[in-house]
């Protein structure tokens, strides 16, 4: 889409989180390897994050690999494992460009499990990424809502033990801190292509008022004009927050 002539919006979500879903039927459909359909992903990944962030998006959640996607066949998972490690010795390539646009990158999920030289090369993405930001680039990966709702828990119970805080104390604020989002608003719209309704462990805390919005379009196939459509369905929405 021209940069010159963005679309614009009455109200623009402050988070998106997009469940990025529909990769391996892609390929399927062309006759293609499962993996195939991860590398067009991650070239939309790369075209919907830059667009969003070009429309003003604060926040944007992307989820790449869940705590379930381990039980895939050895061979798919490695090839997804060499998708990150292209995007991340990318982002080390582009650190000016990142900069200059104010992009910072984070990471949600259970870093234990990734194969160390990508954790490794995730904590060099954030702390490179780390300086003025316009933009918040969540990238879940090793990620499930219900281990992330399971540690934060933990974390608080290991308060109580030591008698540091009292369970009757304990607040949805102090869970939410708990939460790799912390200190980051909630998503206001999530975006689920492929056909699928349905949230598969994906921020099931934070996104208990979030607006749902799903297209039959497969991830690889997403463009910036269903994103667009997404954001004008958004523009609709009428959120009550449990009001009148
Ligand atoms: C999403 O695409 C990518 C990941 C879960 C890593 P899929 O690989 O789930 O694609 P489908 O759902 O099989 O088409
Ligand atoms: C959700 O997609 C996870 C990611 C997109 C990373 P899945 O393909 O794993 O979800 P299910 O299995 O269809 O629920
Ligand atoms: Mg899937």
């Amino acid at each position: 889409m021209d940069k010159a002539n963005l679309p614009t919006f009455s109200v623009l979500p402050r988070h998106v989180g997009i469940i990025m879903d529909g990769n391996g039927r892609w390929a399927k459909k062309r006759g293609l390897p499962r993996y195939k359909g991860h590398v067009e992903g991650a070239k939309t990944f790369r075209k919907i994050g830059e667009f969003a962030g070009d429309l003003g998006i604060q926040y944007l959640t992307f989820y790449a690999f869940s705590t379930e996607n381990w039980s895939r066949p050895p061979e798919e998972v490695a090839a997804i494992m060499d998708l990150f490690r292209d995007y991340l010795r990318e982002l080390d390539e582009r650190k000016a460009e990142n900069e200059e646009k104010g992009i910072k990158v984070h990471f949600l999920g259970d870093r234990h499990g990734i194969p160390k030289d990508i954790q490794r090369m995730m904590g060099y993405s954030e702390r490179i990424t780390r300086k003025k930001h316009h933009v918040i680039l969540n990238i879940a990966i090793n990620y499930g809502g219900r281990q992330e709702i399971l540690h934060g828990v933990q974390a608080l119970a290991h308060e109580v033990e030591k008698g540091k805080l009292r369970a009757k104390d304990i607040t949805e604020q102090m869970i939410s801190d708990h939460l790799y989002t912390a200190s980051m608003p909630d998503p206001d719209l999530i975006i689920r292509p492929s056909g699928e309704y349905r949230l598969s462990n994906f921020l099931l805390w934070q996104s208990a008022y979030a607006e749902l919005w799903f297209s039959d379009v497969l991830w690889p196939d997403f463009t910036e004009e269903d994103f667009v459509e997404a954001l004008r369905a958004y523009e609709h929405r009428n959120r009550r927050f449990g009001g009148v």
